[in-house]
């Protein structure tokens, strides 16, 4: 089974899909670590984003690689492990401005399909364009959003490196700018979606409908 979840940055994409591969034994591709990666690349060797062929020729050149369990994912930059550099807000706000580059995301497209084809009992996608573009065909997808505020409280609660709400809600607002206005697969509710708006929900009320509609599913295939 593919289950494809996109949704903007803070939706709870990650946690609720690392849960969810974790309860269906499945395997978790982060594609949003993958853009981070490619942005971290490019920054360590002092280069700027100006020059979009240069951007793709680290897009190509780069090895990135997933490991690990769902809960403890490590995200490998050629070989070394780049977990924790590649969270930061510089790499964030990076990672936005390198994935609106076509080529760069051919790219990694591609490497995200033959991830998610690797692995016979399916997986869990997590991203920005994984039921429109990466797996139009997938399983089941969902679009988990909410509003601003909420995401930008969220991420100042949970992260002690965020130095205020107001900067955090104002990079939420230009990442989200940039994700849905973009002319390369931006940011958009894929058809057949299953849409959660988790601004009023507990983790636990997400994942209990999120298990609820990949019960139908199996249901409905049987
Ligand atoms: O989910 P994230 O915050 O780790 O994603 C980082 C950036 O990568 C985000 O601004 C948008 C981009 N992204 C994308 O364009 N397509 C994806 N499938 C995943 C992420």
């Amino acid at each position: 089974m593919i289950i494809a979840i996109d949704g903007p940055s803070g939706a709870g994409k990650s946690t609720l899909g690392k849960m969810l591969a974790k309860k269906l034994n499945l395997l978790y591709i982060d594609t949003g670590a993958m853009y981070r990666a490619v942005a971290l690349a490019v920054l360590l060797r002092g280069t700027g984003f100006d020059d979009e062929e240069e951007v793709v020729r680290f897009a190509e050149s780069s090895e990135i690689e997933l490991v690990g369990e769902p809960d403890a994912l490590r995200i490998l930059l050629n070989g070394r492990d780049v977990s924790a550099e590649i969270r930061t807000m510089e790499i964030a706000q990076a990672a936005s401005i390198v994935s609106t580059f076509s080529e760069v995301r051919k790219i990694m497209v591609e490497h995200q399909r033959t991830l998610g084809e690797k692995d016979s009992n399916g997986c869990v996608l997590e991203g920005r364009d994984i039921g429109s573009v990466v797996f139009p065909n997938a399983d089941l997808k969902f679009f988990l959003t909410a509003k601003p505020e909420a995401r930008a409280q969220r991420r100042f609660t949970e992260d002690s490196r965020v130095s205020s709400y107001e900067q955090t809600l104002a990079e939420i607002n230009e990442r989200d700018e940039r994700d849905v206005s973009r002319a390369d697969s931006p940011l958009t509710i894929a058809e057949n979606s299953v849409v959660i708006d988790t601004s009023e929900l507990d983790l636990s009320e997400v994942f209990e409908q999120m298990l609820a509609a990949v019960r139908d599913k199996q249901d409905e295939v049987q």
